[in-house]
């Protein structure tokens, strides 16, 4: 058969379509970036492409965070394959849609109503959360934050995506079975484990916090609308699943950003709460010093805070990088000139040392910022 996967490239598509093909199937991938000779431009924002030659769609492509885009695109899908008399759709949907008040959830249940009035002979199979799904919006946030937010008292029942495709490919070769059972993991876990696990198996040093949150739709997902009873559908654990995650390499410059911009902004707090304090015990120039004030404005501020973000946007770190050997590097070369000045005190040796010591620092970092990004 000649078939249609929306979203091939996808978690579940990338696993599905191989088995397709090793089925005998002719298989084209529909994808926003075709890449290959058997991919076909597909994007849900647009009409879809002719659907004539194909015998099956199997509708994967999908945009959780945009709703809209996401039934607006089924929906036309739907109404090309009843022109273009495909045999049959597959959809894939969640387990718990009905009556669930996140809007995602009801697109998908809006899509499968309009699917079953479309005239096109169809499957539907829902699942429970795949296992990729929660590490997936782990390193989203753990890309830009310390912290992940979790809101309390949420569970799911994650499930291997390899069960489903092997389930999707089952039914691709049955023909349309309308709506058939759900498909749900084996085990019930917490959002807080499923981080926590995560956020482990990976060794980053994020941490969870929880958050709070309200709505009907967290409600819903409190009430385990999205949970089905415990079916033992085989494949991996989640627990099994975590144990493939390849650990993270400790990343030594983010650490050293951190450290030196976090240095940075102790020195601020420390002049800012205390200035006499500050001044007597690190820069013995006396009295509250209003020059050294905007230096920190102007110097030791913008430093810490382009410090801070580079360490966890590996793009910015050469050019952040650089700026600031740049910037230190003068700052030395002027204490360099003063540095047989005993009065005002700070302007001697001391200062120019541990500036000479961040110069070497931010060297290293960007020696090694340089050789991770080839
Ligand atoms: N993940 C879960 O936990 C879970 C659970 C139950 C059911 N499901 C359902 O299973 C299906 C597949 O989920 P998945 O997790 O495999 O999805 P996924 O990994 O997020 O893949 C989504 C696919 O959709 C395509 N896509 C995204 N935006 C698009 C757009 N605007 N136009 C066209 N294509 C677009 C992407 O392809 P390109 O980037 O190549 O265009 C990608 O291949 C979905 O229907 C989902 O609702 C998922």
């Amino acid at each position: 058969m000649r078939i249609l996967v929306t979203g091939g490239t996808g978690d579940l598509g990338g696993r599905l379509v191989p088995r397709l093909e090793k089925a005998g199937h002719d298989v084209v991938v529909g994808t926003r970036t075709p890449s290959a000779d058997d991919h076909l431009r597909y994007e849900l924002r647009e009409p879809p492409p002719s659907l004539d030659d194909f015998d099956v769609v199997v509708h994967l492509a999908t945009e959780s965070l945009q709703p809209e885009v996401d039934l607006e695109g089924a929906t036309r899908l739907w109404e090309a394959a009843a022109a273009a008399n495909v045999s049959y759709v597959v959809y894939m949907s969640i387990v718990g849609v009905d009556d669930h008040a996140f809007p995602y959830y009801r697109a998908k249940a809006e899509a499968e109503r309009r699917l079953t009035e479309s005239g096109v002979p169809f499957t539907i199979l829902r699942a429970t959360q795949f296992h990729r799904l929660i590490p997936r919006f782990v390193d989203e946030i753990a890309a830009r934050a310390f912290f992940v937010p979790v809101p309390a008292g949420v569970s799911l029942q994650p499930i291997d995506a390899d069960v489903v495709a092997e389930r999707l490919e089952d039914l691709v070769g049955q023909g349309p079975s309308g709506r058939v059972d759900d498909l749900a993991g084996p085990e019930v876990l917490s959002l807080d484990e499923m981080v926590d696990d995560y956020l482990a198996a990976l060794g980053t040093g994020r941490r969870r916090i929880r958050v709070a949150a309200w709505g009907q739709a967290v409600r819903d997902f409190r009430d385990g609308k999205q949970l089905a009873r415990p079916i033992d559908s085989g494949g991996e654990t989640y627990t099994e699943y975590l144990a493939t995650v390849p650990v993270r390499r400790p990343d030594p410059v983010a650490a050293s950003l951190r450290i030196v911009s976090a240095a940075f902004f102790a020195i601020m707090v420390w002049m800012l709460v205390s200035p006499a304090n500050f001044h007597a015990n690190l820069a013995g120039f006396g009295d509250f010093n209003s020059h050294f004030i905007r230096d920190t404005g102007t110097f030791i501020l913008p430093l810490a805070i382009v410090l801070w973000l580079a360490a966890s946007r590996s793009s910015w770190r050469v050019p952040v990088l650089v700026t600031a050997l740049i910037h230190n590097g003068l700052h030395l070369v002027n204490h360099m000139v003063d540095v047989a000045n005993t009065d005002p005190a700070w302007q001697g040796p001391g200062n120019l040392a541990a500036l000479a010591v961040l110069q070497i620092a931010l060297w290293r970092m960007l020696a090694v910022a340089r050789t991770s990004n080839r």
